[in-house]
This record gives C-alpha cells, sequence and structure tokens, in this order.
C-alpha cells in the first residue's frame, strides 16, 4: 500500500492536472476552422480556445444551405472565415453598428448597420431577413447587448438552430459593468431554471423560454441556446410495465427527512385552528429551517 502525505497529494494532483493541461496548438492544428482562420488575408480577432466548440457547434452546417448570423464584423476577417468554412450554400449574414462594416456588402455578404442591444433593431431585421439558423454574438458584449440579442432570437431560430453568445468572460469583468445579478451568465442559469421547470412535477415558469429552449450549453466564455420547440415538451415519467419486486425507494431522504416531509406538514397545519395567513408563514417558516438543517455542510462547494 502506498502512503501519501497531503503535501504529497496537493503536489501530485496539481502535477497530474497540469500535465493533462493541452496545449491549443494540440488541439487548433487538426482543425479545418482553425486552418481556414490562419490564412485568412481579412483579420479578424477570436479566442484560441473557441475553435474546438466552434467545430463541435458548426461542423454539421457544412455544406448546407444554412442562414448563418455573426454579430461584430471589425476588419471583415471573420465573415470570409464562415464563408470558406461553411460552404457557398450558406448564407452569412453580419451585423455592426460601424457604419463602415457596409463595406463588406461589396464582397458577397449581407451587412446589417445597427445596435444589437436595441429591441427595435432586431425586430426590423427578422422581418427584413427571415427566420435564421445560427446567430453568433460576437459583438459588443456588455449584458445588455447580449441579453437583448438572445432574447430577441429565442422566436427567430428555427428549430434545429443555435444561439452562440461568446465573450461571456464580460459576465466577470468590471469593463462591462459586472458581476451584476443582471449579467449575462446570471441570465443563461435563468434559462437553465426555466428548462428545468419543464417537468411534471414542477410548475413551468412563466417566461415561456422552455418553450423553445431545448437545452443550454456552458463552454469556456461561450453560451449556447439549442432551440428547438419540437423537444420542448413537458416531462412525464413513464413506466416500461416490468416486473417490480417492491424495492425501497431511498430518493429524497435528507438528513431532515420529517421536517422535509411536505404531506405531515400540510397534514399538521390543517388540523390547527389557525389564520390561513399565519399557517402558510409557519409553513414557510418549517421549510426554511428544514433546508437549512439539509444545505449544511454544503456551502463549500459554491465557493
Ligand atoms: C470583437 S469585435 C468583432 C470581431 C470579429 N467578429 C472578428 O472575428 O474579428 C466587436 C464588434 O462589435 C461591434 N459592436 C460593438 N457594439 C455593438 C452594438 N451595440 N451593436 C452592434 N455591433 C456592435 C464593434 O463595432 C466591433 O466591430
Amino acid at each position: 500500500m502506498c502512503s501519501l502525505s497531503a503535501t504529497d497529494l496537493a503536489m501530485s494532483t496539481a502535477e497530474s492536472a497540469s500535465s493533462a493541461l493541452a496545449t491549443p496548438s494540440a488541439i487548433n492544428e487538426g482543425l479545418r476552422l482553425y486552418q481556414i482562420f490562419k490564412k485568412g488575408d481579412k483579420r479578424s480577432i477570436k479566442v484560441d480556445s473557441y475553435f474546438q466548440v466552434y467545430e463541435e457547434l458548426f461542423s454539421r452546417y457544412v455544406g448546407q444551405p444554412v442562414v448563418f448570423v455573426e454579430v461584430g464584423i471589425l476588419n471583415g476577417g471573420s465573415l470570409f472565415m464562415w464563408r470558406e468554412y461553411l460552404g457557398p450554400q450558406a448564407r452569412i449574414i453580419g451585423i455592426d453598428f460601424n457604419p463602415g462594416a457596409q463595406q463588406w456588402a461589396a464582397h458577397g455578404f449581407e451587412i446589417h448597420i445597427g445596435d444589437q442591444s436595441s429591441a427595435e433593431f432586431w425586430d426590423d431585421f427578422y422581418r427584413r431577413v427571415g427566420p435564421i439558423d445560427v446567430l453568433l454574438d460576437d459583438g459588443g458584449h456588455t449584458n445588455k447587448q447580449q441579453l437583448t440579442t438572445a432574447v430577441k432570437a429565442f422566436d427567430r431560430v428555427n428549430d434545429g438552430g443555435l444561439i452562440v453568445i461568446e465573450d461571456v468572460c464580460a459576465s466577470y469583468m468590471r469593463q462591462f459593468d459586472n458581476p451584476s445579478s443582471r449579467s449575462f451568465v446570471n441570465f443563461a442559469k435563468f434559462v437553465i431554471d426555466s428548462v428545468n421547470r419543464r417537468n411534471s412535477n414542477l410548475r413551468p415558469t412563466r417566461n415561456g423560454y422552455w418553450r423553445r429552449v431545448y437545452s443550454v450549453a456552458f463552454y469556456e466564455s461561450i453560451v449556447v441556446f439549442n432551440i428547438d420547440s419540437r423537444r420542448c415538451w413537458v416531462g412525464q415519467p413513464v413506466d416500461n410495465g416490468g416486473v417490480g419486486n417492491n424495492a425501497l425507494d431511498y430518493r429524497g431522504r435528507g438528513v431532515s427527512r420529517w421536517l422535509f416531509d411536505f404531506d405531515r406538514w400540510t397534514a399538521l397545519m390543517s388540523r390547527i385552528v389557525l389564520v390561513k395567513s399565519i399557517k402558510k408563514r409557519v409553513l414557510r417558516l418549517a421549510y426554511f429551517v428544514a433546508n437549512k438543517v439539509n444545505d449544511a455542510g454544503l456551502s463549500k462547494y459554491f465557493r
């Protein structure tokens, strides 16, 4: 048996973790998109860890008549990169606040000049362009810009399409007025709450995001909303009808099982003569205490 001191263990863990770290080139050199990016003669600025994500997300559209929209044109390089990568069938649309970006229309791209933080801009954009397949946001990165861009796209992206918001590291940066409870990353977490509540055991959220967003994926500094209303039904339990052997079900057994027993509490409350509002408050307090007891020791995972 091998015995390691706490320091040895910490060191070996750190070593194995660092030796497991991939170098960007080991991954990127094998990616077709990265090769196209590198040889592009118009400037594009991306993060080197994004190309693996792009390939994962966009390779299915290569050679397809996809409607691909990128917010943020700057020097035009990424428009050319997407066109070469996706092929001649793709309709590549660029959006920028800078009127100078209109020059790229002469190269066969559809260019729209406007402010991505304006709801009116998006209404007009979708009226003119129609539904799209992919929206990639590499624009101004403020909370309002990223939020408006995503929310206005929820109903305009075709089923099976993607909304990809990049540089969500801005949600942690002062330069972008963050951290804030209204940061884009907090919004993405809010959307995943809506998706998770699309379940027959729960009440769906009023915002209705769950009707269009099939799933949310979080990458390093990229958030992806997979849009597909065909897959957004309210999940119901199904039974395969197989033979059961009355196995004991230990689901949901916390330390404070008794405190958490909803039926017990409501039964108890209904028997006690009290004003309804006070009963409600007592119940709420009971659940608050139960939660605290059950969650004790978990805060270390939230640091
Ligand atoms: C990071 S650059 C885009 C980089 C480009 N995609 C590339 O690969 O090189 C950001 C672009 O977003 C544009 N932008 C900033 N604020 C915007 C807004 N409110 N609406 C639309 N575009 C905006 C800027 O003018 C700039 O061209």
